[in-house]
C-alpha cells in the first residue's frame, strides 16, 4: 500500500480529533491522573484516543495499534511489522490549564522504522505531515529545518520536563547553567511533539528530551529528519522506539555542538 494512504488517513483522523480537543478547550471536563499528580489525564485524551483508534482499525485491521491512554506498552509490537503510535493529546497538562499549545500525534511504524508521521496542532489549524523518503510538509507546503542558525549560541532550543516525578533524576544528567551559556535561550512549551514539529519547520533549532515514550515522539522524529534535520538519542546513537527513549532532534548543523553541551558534567 501506498505511504500516501497511511497519511491521508492520519490526517483526517488527527484534525478530527483536533477538532474535539478545540471544542472542550476551556470548558468543563473530568480529569484524574496516572503514576503520580502531576501526570494528567482528562476525558478529552480517552475520547480523541477511542476516535484515532476505531478510524485505524477500521481502515489497516491488520495492523498493531500502540496508543497512550490504553495501560500497555509492548517493546515487542513496536518492533515487528506495521505499529502506529497514536498521543492523542500530546500537552495535557496544557490543556488542563488553559494553554493552548497541544497537539495530536499519530505515527506509522514498520519494523521500528516510522514511514509516516503527523503531527496536528489544532489552535493554529496547523498540520504537519511526513513520509519516509519524502518531504515534511505544513498544510500541503513543504518544511525545512532551520539553516541560518550554525551554532548553539545562535540557537533557540526546547527541551521537555517529565510528568512522572520518578524520572525527575534524569534531569540532573544536565547541566542547564551550561547549557544556557552557551545557546541564545531555552524553551519549554509542553508538547513534545508540536516542539519537533517546530524543529522541523525551523520556528526552534533544537530539541531534547529524557525520559519521553515512542508516542510522544514517533511521528515528529519523522518531521525533523525528512525536513533535513537529525534525530539521535542524547548520546549521540541512533535513534530507536524504545520506553523511555532520550531524543535530540535538531537542524543538523548544531547537532554534536548540543550533544557535547549536554554531556557535560
Ligand atoms: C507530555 C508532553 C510534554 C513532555 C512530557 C510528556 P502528555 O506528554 O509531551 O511536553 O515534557 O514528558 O509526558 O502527557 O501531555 O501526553
Ligand atoms: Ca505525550
Ligand atoms: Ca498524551
Amino acid at each position: 500500500m501506498e505511504y500516501s494512504v497511511y497519511a491521508g488517513t492520519a490526517v483526517t483522523l488527527a484534525k478530527q480529533g483536533g477538532e474535539i480537543i478545540r471544542a472542550r478547550f476551556g470548558g468543563s471536563f473530568t480529569s484524574g491522573y496516572k503514576s503520580c499528580p502531576s501526570d494528567l489525564v482528562t476525558e478529552v485524551d480517552r475520547k480523541v484516543e477511542d476516535l484515532i483508534v476505531k478510524g485505524l482499525r477500521a481502515n489497516f485491521p491488520e495492523h498493531a495499534i500502540l496508543s497512550e491512554e490504553n495501560g500497555h506498552y509492548s517493546e515487542e509490537i513496536s518492533r515487528e511489522g506495521y505499529t502506529w503510535h497514536v498521543d492523542p493529546l500530546d500537552g495535557t497538562t496544557n490543556f488542563v490549564y488553559g494553554i493552548p499549545f497541544c497537539s495530536v500525534s499519530i505515527a506509522l511504524a514498520y519494523n521500528g522504522h516510522v514511514i509516516t508521521g503527523v503531527v496536528y496542532d489544532p489552535f493554529r489549524r496547523e498540520c504537519f505531515s511526513s513520509t519516509r523518503g519524502g518531504r515534511t510538509l505544513m498544510n500541503g507546503r513543504p518544511i525545512r529545518v532551520d539553516r541560518a542558525r550554525k551554532t548553539l549560541g545562535e540557537s533557540l532550543l526546547v527541551t521537555g520536563y517529565p510528568s512522572n516525578k520518578a524520572y525527575n533524576q534524569r534531569l540532573l544528567r544536565v547541566n542547564y547553567h551550561h547549557l544556557l551559556e552557551h545557546c541564545a535561550n531555552l524553551r519549554a512549551l509542553g508538547s513534545a511533539a508540536l516542539e519537533l514539529a517546530y524543529v522541523a519547520c525551523g520556528r526552534l533549532t533544537g530539541f531534547w528530551e529524557d525520559p519521553l515514550m515512542p508516542w510522544d515522539v514517533a511521528a515528529g522524529s519523522l518531521l525533523v529528519k525528512e525536513a533535513g534535520g537529525r534525530v539521535t538519542d542524547i548520546d549521540g546513537n541512533n535513534f530507536h522506539l524504545d520506553r523511555n527513549l532520550s531524543i535530540a532532534a535538531t537542524n543538523g548543523l548544531v547537532h554534536d555542538e548540543l550533544l557535547a553541551a549536554l554531556r557535560l558534567e
